[in-house]
């Protein structure tokens, strides 16, 4: 296992955590069931990384495009969310992890934004950080973040100013991204915070996803050359 006295670890970690609906067809399961799946890969993936000393993962759990699955489904995977939310703050005590929403919590009746704010509120005094982007989009966060701006009556601004005002301006940009279920792409993720990020791409489909492949991406990870455009 890899170890943070070994220097090896990058300081954030993203993931797109996609192939649960091929998860489960492959078993003959409803799609409900891939997410139930990848709810407990989720876990284990995100105590993994802050055993081995990964100060901030970033989950993708669903996206503004998302809404667009039948209704049967998004419901399943907002259950799960509920229920998650309702032991998040037990769960990942040991592992001394925080824990944030980025997305636009509009979407959430009242009961559930209170229930994110009392685990954002219990956790923050947390030392490691897990932010869940729920009902996110990146485009989304950079307008919702431009007009908040206006709103404060800014007429000029800058990359530190939206940087600051976007959902995760707490956090620094994730230094990897890592993909499952095989598509190659960033289906409007961290677009803004991905600009320097080394990309990673598996066929293995969430739920599917082991530590030690997770270890193996982030020991090609320190292989890379990043050189942010310079020599
Ligand atoms: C990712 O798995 C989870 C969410 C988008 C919520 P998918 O549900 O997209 O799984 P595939 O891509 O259909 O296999
Ligand atoms: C991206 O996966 C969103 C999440 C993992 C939450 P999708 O399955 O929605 O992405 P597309 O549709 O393949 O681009
Ligand atoms: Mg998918």
């Amino acid at each position: 296992m890899l170890k943070k006295e070994e220097g090896l670890v990058p300081k954030h970690v993203a993931f797109i955590m996609d192939g649960n609906g091929r998860w489960a067809k492959k078993r003959l399961q409803p799609r409900e069931q891939g997410h139930r799946a990848g709810a407990k890969k989720f876990k284990e993936i995100v105590k993994h990384c802050a055993e081995i000393g990964v100060e901030c993962v970033t989950v993708y759990a669903f996206s503004t495009e998302n809404w667009k699955r039948p209704k049967r489904e998004v419901d399943a995977i907002m259950q799960l969310f509920r229920e998650y939310i309702r032991e998040a703050v037990q769960d990942f005590e040991k592992n001394d992890i925080r824990v944030l929403f980025i997305g636009n919590r509009s979407v959430f009746d009242d009961e559930t934004k209170k229930e994110m704010k009392k685990v954002e509120d219990l956790t923050a005094d947390r030392h490691k950080t897990l932010c869940i982007a729920i009902n996110y989009g990146g485009r989304a966060e950079i307008v919702d973040a431009v007009n908040q701006m206006i709103a404060n009556g800014k007429t000029f601004v800058t990359e530190e100013d939206v940087t600051r005002e976007i959902y995760s301006g707490a956090v620094p940009p994730p230094d990897m991204i890592i993909r499952t279920g095989g598509e190659i792409r960033l289906s409007n993720f961290l677009l803004w915070q991905s600009a320097y990020a080394e990309l990673f791409f598996t066929e293995t489909l969430w739920p599917d996803l082991q530590n030690e492949e997770v270890d193996s991406m982030i020991e090609t990870y320190y292989q890379r050359n990043r050189r942010y455009g310079g020599v």
